[in-house]
């Protein structure tokens, strides 16, 4: 006989849930973000120059550059490739929406394939989708995960185009040594509440000196800075381009936190995999599939369950799970009516520019229509997804009582 839920009346795993800090932020950035400020420069300077440094070295790559937000970094990967109106750029439907946004901006076209259990894109897919319009893959290693980056590399190698890495989830994620993004062309983060966390922010990066000059132009409105590509022309805006810099203030924490990030993400993935095993042997539950080599770092751990075998949606087995005191959520992009971003109003009205349906009519005898798009594998993994937020503050006993609360609810909706 099962014990009673908490979402029924009963008493809850946890009583008094704790609210446990999402980073360790202390003395030290206040210290150099004070700096800062006394100095009386805050603008872009020595500090973000200085950011950018130690974050390429530390990814070993090239080129970092520092951009406000992960929505801009991805915007500046795709600007960087200097696209065509109209050009189709591959991607998932799974991720946020400022995965999409600056290809749209650029005028480009989302073309969404279905994703594999790694909830990240299917190269078989990916493969099946590329035509004469293609011009980059833009992969999301969703949730901390890598996708199957090698076997898109060898696709865009062989069809040459370019492979773009959204890794605003993944950062510090490795792929048997090889860290999230650096077998991209061209990768962004975002430094907005993930495993880096500067309120905002993101990062752009890439090995590519021709992709790099085009990007550190774009996100600086494509003016002739000191030291960039364009030293020396006459002050002047070159191209179209935004002003995505970020400021000393930002660049200065960035800096304190890069050293601590690594203590965030040893330990969420202590904590999301004692969190796995001990639900290890449930079997109406899945854990999002890792490929053998790659280092999840869990910004979030997602799992699917068996909604036939419990006889509940997804979302009901997270409020009862939440209900005992640990936050679990339903499916990510709340699919199926909202999710995937196919869904989205911005692409199945579609609502992009006035009563325009461009760019999805640009070049083509029949616009693209987003209603009618269907993704199979995605839509049947992730309408039965369940996730849950890590921390690296948790304790033992929270992620024992993590797995308590999961282990009382599947046994009383198995019983139901
Ligand atoms: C996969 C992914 N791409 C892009 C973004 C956009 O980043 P930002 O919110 O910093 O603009 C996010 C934000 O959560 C994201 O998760």
């Amino acid at each position: 006989m099962s014990e009673k839920l908490a979402i029924d009346g009963g008493k809850p795993i946890i009583s008094e849930p704790k609210n446990w800090p999402t980073h360790d932020f202390g003395e030290d950035d206040v210290k150099a973000v004070s700096e800062v400020i006394n100095s009386g420069s805050i603008g872009k300077g020595p500090q973000v120059g200085a950011f950018q440094d130690e974050f390429a070295k530390r990814y070993g790559v090239k080129y970092a550059i520092a951009v406000n937000s992960g929505t801009s970094a991805m915007h500046t990967c795709v600007a960087a490739m200097n696209p065509n109106p109209g050009d189709e750029i591959i991607t998932t439907a799974w991720t946020s929406g400022g995965s999409i946004l600056g290809l749209l901006l650029q005028n480009c076209v989302p073309i969404f394939a279905d994703i594999d259990d790694t909830m990240c894109l299917d190269p078989d897919d990916v493969e099946r989708k590329i035509t004469s319009k293609t011009k980059a893959i833009l992969v999301v290693n969703l949730f901390g995960n890598i996708a199957n980056v090698r076997e898109l590399r060898k696709i865009a190698d062989k069809h040459g185009i370019y492979l773009i890495e959204d890794c605003c989830q993944s950062h510090f994620s490795e792929d048997n040594g090889i860290t999230a993004g650096s077998l991209a062309d061209i990768a962004g983060l975002s430094f907005g509440g993930k495993h880096l966390n500067l309120g905002g922010g993101g990062m752009v990066y890439t090995n590519n000196t021709a992709l790099w000059e085009r990007a550190i132009l774009f996100h600086d409105a494509a003016l002739p800075r000191a030291n960039g590509p364009a030293e020396g022309k006459p002050y002047a805006n070159y191209f179209l381009a935004p002003n995505y810099k970020i400021n000393d203030i930002m660049g200065a924490m960035g800096r304190v936190q890069l050293k601590k990030v690594d203590g965030y993400v040893d330990s969420k993935i202590r904590s999301a995999t004692n969190i796995i095993n001990g639900l290890s042997d449930i079997e109406e539950i899945t854990p999002q599939a890792v490929r053998p080599g790659v280092k999840h770092t869990y910004w979030t751990l997602n799992m699917s369950i068996d909604t036939d075998a419990l006889k509940c949606t997804a979302d009901e087995y997270a409020d009862a799970v939440a209900a005992e005191g640990v936050p679990f959520s339903g499916p990510y992009l709340g699919t199926p009516e909202h999710g995937p971003l196919y869904r989205n109003p911005f692409l199945a009205e579609p609502n992009l520019y006035g009563n325009s349906r461009f760019p999805l009519d640009y070049n083509r005898e029949t616009p693209i229509d987003y209603r009618k798009w269907n993704n199979p594998h995605g839509e049947e993994l992730m309408s039965k997804g369940i996730a849950f937020s890590m921390q690296p503050s948790f304790d033992e006993e929270y992620v024992g009582q993590v797995i308590e609360a999961n282990r009382k609810v599947v046994t009383a909706f198995r019983e139901r």
